[in-house]
């Protein structure tokens, strides 16, 4: 499936909630830059579920990953930059697990969907754990980071294209407005809470 780009499409609503998650991202530096362009396009951004939600912390950690690659590879501030990025995303996969991903496991109709996004986070995991290990001065770390870039937006874009589709179909609006909530309370624990492992991958 191509991506479709929101670039002629971005009500002001959905403008309006981007440009807040972006100045969220913004606040840890506001010197290094966010552009992130053109988003592929979806229904829920800004809407007052948990899937508007969640888009927000996409648009979020799509900031993020621009201002690591806006900063210095020698400078320390890559390796803060890069640790902010990590505990956000990590956070917010734990959390998007336990509100979201865990109903939409157990309805048979949507387990596939579940599996599916469960499976990335893992292997967005083990990406992260080998950049950790890594020195952030040198070029493999900068091509790595870039590979895992690649492999996130991939991730995030299939969410709110594929499977939050899929998983809206068979939830309530309750559910919907609970499991906000829930992914709330949650990010905040797991995100202070997150451990960076650092584990090199021997094979790519
Ligand atoms: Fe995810
Ligand atoms: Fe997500």
């Amino acid at each position: 499936m191509t991506a479709r780009s929101d670039a002629k499409h971005i009500s002001p609503k959905e403008a309006g909630a981007k440009r807040a998650a972006i100045a969220k991202a913004k606040l840890s530096a506001p010197d290094l830059s966010t552009r992130i362009g053109s988003t592929p396009a979806t229904t829920f951004r800004g809407n007052p579920d948990i899937f508007g939600r969640l888009v927000e912390d996409h648009d979020r950690h799509r900031a993020l990953f621009a201002m690591v690659q806006d900063t210095d590879a020698k400078s320390p501030e890559r390796d803060t930059m890069f640790r902010e990025l990590v505990r956000e995303v990590k956070g917010h996969a734990a959390a998007e697990e336990q509100a979201l991903w865990s109903t939409v496991l157990r309805n048979p109709a949507t387990t596939e969907d579940g599996r599916h996004a469960v499976h990335e986070h893992k292997q967005i995991d083990e990406m992260i754990a080998d950049l950790a290990a890594r020195d952030t001065a040198t070029r493999a770390w900068t091509e790595r980071f870039e590979a895992l870039k690649e492999k996130y937006l991939h991730h995030i874009r299939e969410e709110e294209q594929e499977q939050f589709v899929a998983a809206e179909k068979h939830l309530s609006a309750s559910d919907l407005r609970h499991m906000r909530g829930v992914f709330n309370r949650r990010k905040k624990e797991e995100k202070a809470a997150v451990k960076i492992e650092e584990k090199i991958r021997l094979k790519d």
